[in-house]
């Protein structure tokens, strides 16, 4: 028998379907607190979306330890070979809404919760291994160009190459994005990577900076624009429905994890900044070490729960995993836990998906808005620190090693040289097939069709600087009727 539906109090309710009114046609009455909890629960149902990555599709999974790489980290997570891990993903679009369609052209996110025995350590990353732009001043505008124009309202691909054009650093991740692995079939159909250059360090105390790549062993499964805006015309859900199919059929989706290894030394004596997000680490120069294996094999319980409240950060390191030089990642370390306060509340860590499973928590900070669980882990005097009462001390041992750096504090320019083109050039011409160059000069030039003639010849004289088969090709592949402008109103008039 249906158990008694109860308000949130715990107290039964006598009917879930009537209003309390004076008389059968009479008005309600304030008396119905059922019905005034109901409604102003329904209003309260929202929570702020991602202000980027706001659309996204998540799952559960293991990761297992293949390769022992304890010379280069002393994290427990990879302390042994067979060790696993539980893991919680989410992928996601960028510049889309919570509603956006799934298959539309975008960069992918590819977030990861390691809940390790030593506290969570979060690897946000991306599908591509590189990032349009590499110093966090130039974020939110890049962000702005992605989401809608102010008083159109509509999707502005004139503010978009008009923000590429002017920072032409951005041309490598512009290819990825129009190439055909802009629009990967699925989540499961795409690598991750922690794109910028983070750090391991081992018992002895020795540093190593790394990559973290993620490779599917699904393959790269990708739609062609017109595949994908078919799709979008029958179901704006493609991924969550074939994620989630997948996943109730009993079929798992797995990775292999790899890293790039560099010496401390080695750093200074690349002809790249190996700290530029811009840049990959050549495979030839820095082989791919073989870590473990990740596998997404089942859905969350409840969507709200686990994926509308987790929060990723890259601050979430453990002992062994650290940051970089990286000035893009010096910003993400602050600034997720920051959108984390704002979008969840003080208390975000203590959320299901977020809390820490497999390590204890003990720390000084107490009260706050929601703070609904233990305020003082067990030992009421212990709540300011040090103290007489055993409460929690730091451990000397889990300090980073000193690192090395700069002294002279100043704003360095970044000026864009003919080494941000080599990359791009060697993805262009040499990676590439044939075929898969000529989709790309076409998705470029439907991509910036809309964009005024100014806009287009500065692109194109960026795509000049990579290959001049790439502008010429782009240029051929662009169609022959008139652009037309978003509205009347785009930056395209402003410009003038
Ligand atoms: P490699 O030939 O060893 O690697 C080429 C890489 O390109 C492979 O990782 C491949 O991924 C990837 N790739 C293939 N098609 C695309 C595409 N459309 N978009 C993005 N990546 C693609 O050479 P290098 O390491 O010297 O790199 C050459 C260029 O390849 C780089 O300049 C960069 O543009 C790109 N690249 C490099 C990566 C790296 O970490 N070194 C990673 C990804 C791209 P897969 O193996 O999964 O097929
Ligand atoms: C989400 C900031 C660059 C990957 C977010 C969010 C913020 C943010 C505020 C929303 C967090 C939330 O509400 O949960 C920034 C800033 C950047 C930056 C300031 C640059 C300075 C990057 C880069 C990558 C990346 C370079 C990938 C390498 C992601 C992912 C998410 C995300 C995957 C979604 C996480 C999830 O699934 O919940 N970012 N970001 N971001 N960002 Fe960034």
């Amino acid at each position: 028998m249906a158990k008694t539906l109860t308000t949130t109090a715990g107290a039964p309710y006598a009917s879930n379907e009537t209003s309390k009114t004076a008389g059968p046609r009479g008005p309600v009455l304030l008396e119905d607190y059922q019905l005034i909890e109901k409604l102003a629960h329904q209003n309260r149902e929202r929570i702020p979306e991602r202000v980027v990555h706001a659309k996204g599709w998540g799952a559960q999974g293991t990761f297992t330890v293949t390769q022992d790489i304890t010379k280069y980290t002393r994290a427990k997570l990879f302390g042994e070979v067979g060790k696993k891990t539980e893991v919680l993903a989410r992928w996601s679009t960028v510049a889309g809404e919570q509603g956006a369609a799934d298959t539309e052209r975008d960069v992918r996110g590819f977030s990861l919760k390691f809940y390790t025995e030593e506290g969570n350590w979060d690897m946000v990353g991306n599908n591509t291994p590189i990032f349009f732009v590499r110093d966090a001043y130039k974020f939110p505008d890049f962000i702005r160009t992605q989401k809608r124009h102010p008083k159109t309202n509509l999707r502005s691909p004139e503010a978009m190459f008009d923000f590429w054009a002017g920072q032409p650093e951005s041309v490598h991740q512009v290819t990825i994005l129009m190439s055909d692995r802009g629009i990967p079939k699925s989540p499961f159909h795409q690598n991750g990577y922690g794109s910028h250059t983070f750090s391991l360090w081992n018992d002895a105390g020795e540093r190593f900076w790394v990559k973290f790549h993620f490779r599917t062993h699904q393959g790269h499964e990708t739609y062609s624009n017109e595949e994908a805006e078919r799709i979008i015309g029958s179901t704006r859900e493609q991924y969550q429905e074939y994620l989630y199919n997948e996943l109730e059929a009993g079929r798992s989706a797995k990775w292999t994890m790899f890293i790039q290894v560099m010496n401390e030394e080695d750093a200074a004596k690349q002809p790249f900044n190996p700290f530029d997000l811009t840049k990959v680490w050549p495979h030839a120069d820095f082989p791919l070490i073989e870590v473990g294996e990740l596998e997404i094999d089942r859905n969350v319980e409840n969507y709200f729960q686990m994926v509308e409240n987790v929060a990723f950060a890259p601050s979430n390191v453990v002992p062994g995993i650290g940051f970089s030089p990286d000035k893009m990642l010096q910003a993400r370390v602050w600034s997720y836990a920051d959108a984390h306060r704002y979008r969840l509340g003080t208390h975000y860590e203590m959320l299901p998906p977020n809390a820490a499973k497999n390590s204890d928590v003990r720390h000084y900070h107490k009260d706050g808005s929601m703070r609904f669980f233990s305020n003082d882990f067990g030992n009421p005097d212990a709540y300011y620190e040090p103290n007489q009462w055993d409460g929690p001390v730091a451990d000397p041992s889990t300090m980073e090693p000193p690192l090395k750096i700069d002294p002279e504090a100043y704003r360095y320019p970044q000026e864009v040289t003919d080494d941000d083109f080599v990359q791009p050039r060697k993805l262009y011409a040499e990676v590439l097939s044939d075929e898969e160059r000529q989709r790309l000069h076409q998705n470029m030039a439907g991509a910036m069709a809309p964009c005024s003639d100014s806009v287009k010849e500065r692109w194109l004289a960026v795509l000049e600087r990579v290959h001049p088969d790439y502008a010429k090709g782009v240029r051929e592949a662009a169609p022959s009727q008139p652009a037309i402008p978003v509205t009347d109103n785009t930056p395209v008039q402003a410009a003038e």
